[in-house]
């Protein structure tokens, strides 16, 4: 049996924890798709075309610890607004979310785009301002000197690129339940969004 969790939302609303804590509490297996964007964006800065690297991506490249830098995001949301890119890395998200045994995929086109008959969706936001404090102190944590400023500028550029794309742009599905996760601790979120999957199971 199949169940595939959509959950959408901008850059650090909180969508990435709240995936992979639903995903450990439910036993599904979770895909961060921005990975795949961000795989591809790693190639474009070595100077792979990224129609290319979206075709001839294999799933290892994911696993590189270089793909969670501000400068690769950057690239993953140009290469992301490439129709041809996002064509390439379709089949494989769609099977990801039909794998037996549940799935939760993490994105900005997974309710709309990749699984519009996911059974649970979620569009997880945040105000701009705690998205860019949760970030940067996520870099800091590995070492990146940041500041709040730059990396608020980061995800102000990339949201509205995101939004504003005319292939896929990040919104909510209409049926997506919108968490927003500005004055709520994380434990809550992932507490309130197992509660929503519950309730659609039961049905
Ligand atoms: O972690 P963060 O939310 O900052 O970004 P990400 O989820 O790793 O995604 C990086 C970039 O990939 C985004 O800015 C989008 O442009 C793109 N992306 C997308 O277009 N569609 C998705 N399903 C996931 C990511």
């Amino acid at each position: 049996m199949s169940f595939a969790v959509a959950i959408d939302g901008p850059a650090a609303s909180g969508k990435g924890t709240i995936a992979r804590a639903v995903a450990a509490h439910f036993g599904f297996l979770h895909l961060d798709t921005g990975l795949l964007y961000r795989a591809v964006g790693r190639q474009m800065l070595d100077g792979v075309p990224a129609i290319k690297a979206a075709e001839t991506l294999t799933p290892d490249r994911l696993n590189d610890p270089s793909l969670r830098t501000a400068e690769v995001a950057q690239a993953a949301s140009k290469a992301a607004a490439i129709p041809a890119v996002r064509a390439a890395l379709v089949d494989f998200q769609r099977a990801f979310a039909r794998r037996d045994g549940g799935a939760v995929l993490d994105g900005r086109d997974i309710g709309t785009v990749i699984c519009p008959d996911a059974e649970a969706k979620l569009f997880v936001i945040a105000s701009p301002e705690v998205r860019a404090r949760r970030r940067c102190a996520e870099l800091r944590g590995k070492g990146d000197e940041v500041t709040e400023a730059q990396v608020l500028e980061d995800l102000r550029v990339r949201d509205e690129r995101d939004m504003n794309r005319p292939d896929a742009p990040l919104k909510a599905a209409k049926d997506a339940v919108t968490l927003d996760t500005t004055d709520m601790s994380i434990e809550d979120a992932v507490q309130q969004a197992i509660a929503l999957i519950n309730q659609l199971r039961a049905r």
